[in-house]
């Protein structure tokens, strides 16, 4: 097994996309923010955007993640994935003062065998060669789709039958000695139409309201036909 910079390998560019699409649910691959500027980012930060590939080359694991500036003791906005993203492009040459994870996207053959820790271990070795103050990350808590009508606040005071913090992805960034910031409550904004929606969904949208989509964290609004999808995560720190 390997870590590899993706802009060192762009013969591998393909086969990410793939792992990354059969990863995640389809409308999730559809932030405007994104869809622009996803792939000059991964060449412009090429020590944050990395994967962990096997002798044959097969992608094992996929990371990526942005260096920025930003005041390292100030809150960090409530528009938290769209606003870092937009934030580490508009900084991009400057001295970074903080690095912030987007997205560790793992197979799910291959999950379970460590791979989200030595990617977060990379991330952090990248920001601090880079001279950065420490690691922040949007994180995305895996099982609030379960809960798409618990208030954010109230899922992650939840506890498992063992005491520990109910959701497995904020409980490994804190098992590695990451604590929760705040709750960013708009931090990816994704607006479609009802053509667009049904087709990233395969179901039909209800007229008006509130419609609960599978692997959405929280319900979709419907406002005539534009569909918009507002993602909740939650900011947490790791010191370097
Ligand atoms: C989220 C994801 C990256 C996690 O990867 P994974 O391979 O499933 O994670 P692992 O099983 O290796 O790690 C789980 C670790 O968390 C620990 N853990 C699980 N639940 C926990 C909890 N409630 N509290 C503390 N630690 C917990 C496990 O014990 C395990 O620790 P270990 O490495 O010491 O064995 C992967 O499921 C994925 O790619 N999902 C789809 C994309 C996604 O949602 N990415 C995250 C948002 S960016």
């Amino acid at each position: 097994m390997r870590l590899i910079r993706l802009a060192d390998r762009p013969d591998l560019d393909v086969a990410a996309l793939a792992a990354t699409a059969a990863a995640w649910p389809a409308f999730m691959m559809e932030s405007p923010v994104a869809d622009r500027h996803w792939g000059p980012m991964t060449r412009l930060f090429a020590d944050f955007n990395l994967a962990l590939i096997a002798g044959d080359d097969t992608i094992l694991a996929i990371g990526n993640a942005v260096p920025f500036v930003w005041d390292p003791a100030a809150p960090l906005p409530a528009s938290g994935w769209d606003w870092v993203f937009t934030q580490a492009l508009a900084t991009a040459g400057e001295r970074p003062t903080l690095a912030s994870a987007l997205a560790i996207t793992i197979p799910p053959v291959y999950r379970g065998a460590g791979h989200a820790r030595r990617l977060l271990t990379a991330f952090k070795a990248a920001a601090r060669a880079h001279g950065c103050q420490a690691l922040v990350a949007p994180v995305r808590p895996t099982r609030k789709a379960e809960f798409p009508d618990q208030a954010m606040a109230d899922y992650l005071n939840r506890r498992d039958d063992q005491g520990r913090r109910f959701d497995p992805w904020v409980g490994l960034h804190e098992s590695m000695g990451a604590t929760i910031l705040s709750i960013a409550d708009q931090s990816m904004v994704i607006p479609g139409t009802r053509d667009q929606w049904r087709q990233w969904t395969g179901l039909e949208p209800p007229t008006a309201g509130r419609w609960t989509v599978p692997g959405a964290l929280q319900p979709v609004v419907i406002n005539g036909d534009t569909i918009t999808y507002t993602e909740p995560n939650v900011w947490m720190r790791h010191a370097l």
